[in-house]
């Protein structure tokens, strides 16, 4: 079972390092994998906007740059927040690759915190779909 608040710790840690000139909102998710290992990532901005990288992606793209493709949980900080921010639908998407519905997602800001799973947050997807056997 994943220590979801040690993973959200580290994840507030992970904030720290967002390049975030134009919102100066910080973002830091930390994802661990089944291995034990965890990889953070953080939002990475851009004066085209459009180019930025969230943090839960930054996460992702760095565990599969590493080698690991097998995740437990992911936790998600918003500093700047009083209330805890979800993951935008691109992230959904992106963790939904790798991860099934019932994948721990915990996010938080500053006097909020909400633990769910993808599946919660990203239902009625396909490839959830072929991955829990309800298709075909
Ligand atoms: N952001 C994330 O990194 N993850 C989210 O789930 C929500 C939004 C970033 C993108 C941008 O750098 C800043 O937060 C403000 O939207």
């Amino acid at each position: 079972m994943a220590d979801m608040s040690k993973l959200l710790e580290q994840a507030r840690r992970a904030a720290e390092a967002s390049y975030c000139p134009y919102s100066h909102f910080r973002v830091g998710a930390a994802l661990l994998c089944k291995d034990g290992t965890v990889l953070t990532g953080t939002n990475v901005e851009n004066r085209s906007y459009g180019l930025t990288n969230c943090a839960e992606r930054s996460a992702v793209f760095s565990a599969v740059s590493a080698g690991k493709k097998e995740f437990a949980a992911i936790a998600i900080s918003t500093p700047d927040s009083a209330v805890a921010v979800a993951p935008c639908g691109a992230c959904r998407q992106v963790l939904s690759e790798f991860a099934r519905a019932e994948f721990p997602v915990v996010f938080a800001g500053r006097d909020q915190r909400v633990d769910t799973t993808l599946g919660q947050l990203y239902p009625f997807d396909s490839l959830q779909n072929l991955k829990n056997g309800s298709r075909g």
